[in-house]
């Protein structure tokens, strides 16, 4: 019989809302053996983990590589956040929307008007890259770093099917954290008009000690960038595969906001994310041993019928507001206002410039924790 989770196969990752649907009805408790991993599906099982953390750590699991934010728990996570999340209010991200408009314009302003387009290279993939550099405060030069990282995060895409051997990845995200601390110490010395320089500003004001500022500026590094390109370029799939949907939304643009919360309901950036249990679990009669790594599948929660009627039709009026993609309670994601700022620009820009854009080349990464394209051409 064929593993129902096979993160190799492409055609895994072609019918995953199916797999999942398999993995909800019949496994909401699934052992995936080839990743040593418990996979969780349900939509009540993952916002009650999420919500009820006890018994549950974020670090020691298979993303905890780099010390960041999102593996870190107890009284460091609590300070570190604290004293971050008003920088990432609604209010204060949208200060940053000039600078996203203006990379916007001007990749737009280099795209044929009409014929084949490589959007992903030329606008999915830049916007989060040049925008997370500016505000960070990141030297230009070092933008090759993030198509790097992307790489090696993001997974690989199946017609090149080269996978970094493990020491070149580990190489490439080691060298991507030590860029990050480089750059943090130069802004204490020189500080800029960036996001980096102000972290840095509240070390010394005794805020954050200068471990608290590396977490968290490695969270930002590796999770701001890669994440948003996946939501643009999936919102893109959507809205390409959707037609109806699609043309809502250029005659009453005041639904683009819901739009947004839909992308994210149905094709998730981020897919699900582990947890390390330090009790024992027991769910629908299983009972997972303390010292398990659990994954919580946001994308299959998402698609639960018991929570979104017809989950797999792409609705923008649908209330799916308490979609899981953020992940929920303690560890949601700080800058989900920042990802929502990004869609907000790009996608009137791209139903403007493209209203009839057809998709005709697009191939899902093969990726064991997030959804995203390596490829994306369209036909204006
Ligand atoms: C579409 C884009 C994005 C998606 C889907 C996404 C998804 C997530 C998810 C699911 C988590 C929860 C982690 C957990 O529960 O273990 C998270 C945490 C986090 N995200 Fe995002 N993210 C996105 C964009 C961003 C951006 C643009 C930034 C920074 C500007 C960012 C910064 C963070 C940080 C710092 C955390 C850690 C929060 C904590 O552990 O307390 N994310 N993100």
């Amino acid at each position: 019989m064929n593993a129902i989770v096979d993160v190799q196969s492409t055609d895994y990752h072609n019918n995953i809302y199916n797999r999942y649907t398999t993995l909800r009805d019949d496994h909401p408790v699934y052992f995936d053996a080839n990743r040593n991993i418990w996979m969780i599906t349900r939509y009540d099982d993952v916002r009650h983990l999420l919500r009820h953390p006890k018994g549950t750590i974020n670090a020691e699991t298979g993303h905890s590589y780099i010390p960041s934010l999102a593996t870190t728990d107890g009284d460091l996570h609590n300070t570190i956040r604290k004293e971050i999340i008003p920088e990432f209010s609604r209010g204060v991200v949208e200060r940053l929307s000039p600078m996203v408009e203006s990379i916007l314009d001007e990749l737009f302003a280099n795209l044929p008007s009409s014929g084949e387009i490589d959007l992903y290279s030329e606008v999915i993939l830049r916007l989060p890259q040049l925008f997370m550099t500016r505000f960070l405060g990141f030297p230009e030069s070092k933008a090759d770093h993030w198509y790097e990282i992307g790489e090696i995060l993001m997974g690989t895409d199946p017609e090149s099917n080269k996978e970094a051997e493990p020491e070149v990845a580990l190489r490439v995200l080691d060298d991507f954290a030590a860029m990050i601390d480089q750059v943090l110490e130069e802004k204490r010395h020189k500080p800029g008009d960036d996001h980096l320089s102000w972290l840095v500003s509240r070390e010394a004001a005794g805020a954050l000690t200068a471990e608290e500022t590396r977490i968290f500026a490695n969270c930002l590094g590796f999770a701001g960038v890669d994440t948003t390109i996946n939501l643009l370029g999936n919102g893109t799939g959507l809205l390409a595969r959707f037609g109806g949907q699609r043309q809502k939304l250029i005659e009453n643009p005041s639904l683009l906001d819901g739009a947004i919360e839909e992308m994210f309901r149905m094709e998730p950036p981020v897919q699900g994310l582990p947890r390390r249990l330090t009790e024992d679990l027991e769910l629908h009669g299983t009972v997972i041993p303390s010292g398990s790594e659990i994954s919580l599948v946001f994308a299959a929660a998402n698609h639960d019928p018991n929570h979104y009627p017809n989950p797999e039709t792409f609705d923008i009026e649908r209330a799916s507001k308490d979609h899981l993609a953020l992940g929920f309670g303690l560890h949601k994601c700080i800058g989900q206002h920042v990802a929502r700022l990004e869609a907000r620009a790009y996608f009137p820009r791209l139903l403007a410039h493209y209203p009839n854009f057809e998709m005709v080349e697009s191939r899902w990464r093969m990726s064991h924790w997030a959804r995203g394209y390596a490829a994306l051409k369209i036909r204006a």
